[in-house]
């Protein structure tokens, strides 16, 4: 069940697949210094989804420009779509664009893909994540993948 503020939230951002005239864009992204020890570069994603061929990166935008990215990838045993690389440029964190673009991309993601049950893992130390996925329903299962928390969400049909 989504809030006011989800709807509020959503409507801010837009979602757009990574493609040749956006990519540079996505490129630049950058995070703050200390904020380096959770996500890798977007760089690294996009030649991740490009040569790997598991994940599929998303393009976050408000305001007109591109201010973020995220990607999403199958997992065969279980159904779930994993999200990852979630990442705000510093310049636009803080004003609910990582919340927007993670409910938003639940939404095309369950549209599109028939996708109810999603996860993500977040480093034990990202203390701000782990309460933005909290508020947008995801509950650490105890699982661990590569020394981070694991969290899932299941929506309704
Ligand atoms: C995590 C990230 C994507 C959040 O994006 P954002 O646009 O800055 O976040 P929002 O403005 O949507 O904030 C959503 C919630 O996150 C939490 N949050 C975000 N920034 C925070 C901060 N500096 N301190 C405490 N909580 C914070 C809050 O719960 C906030 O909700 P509230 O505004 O109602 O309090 C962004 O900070 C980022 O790119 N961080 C570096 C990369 C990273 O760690 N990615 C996640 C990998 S798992």
């Amino acid at each position: 069940m989504q809030t006011d503020q989800d709807q509020r939230d959503k409507a801010r951002v837009n979602l757009f697949p990574v493609d040749e005239t956006n990519w540079r864009d996505v490129a630049k992204i950058e995070v703050e210094t200390f904020q380096k020890n959770f996500v890798a570069q977007p760089l690294y994603y996009l030649a991740l989804c490009n040569y790997g061929k598991i994940w599929h990166p998303i393009a976050i935008c408000a305001e007109s420009k591109i201010i973020g990215m995220l990607m999403w990838a199958k997992d065969d045993s279980d159904g779930s779509c994993w999200l990852g690389g979630i990442t705000i440029d510093k310049q636009s964190q803080g004003f609910g664009y990582g919340r927007g673009a993670v409910l938003k991309a639940i939404d095309l993601l369950a549209e599109e893909h028939g996708f109810r049950q999603f996860a993500l893992s977040y480093h034990p130390q990202n203390e701000n994540v782990r309460e933005l996925y909290r508020s947008l329903g995801f509950k650490p299962t105890g699982e661990m993948e590569d020394d981070e928390i694991v969290a899932r969400l299941t929506i309704e049909e």
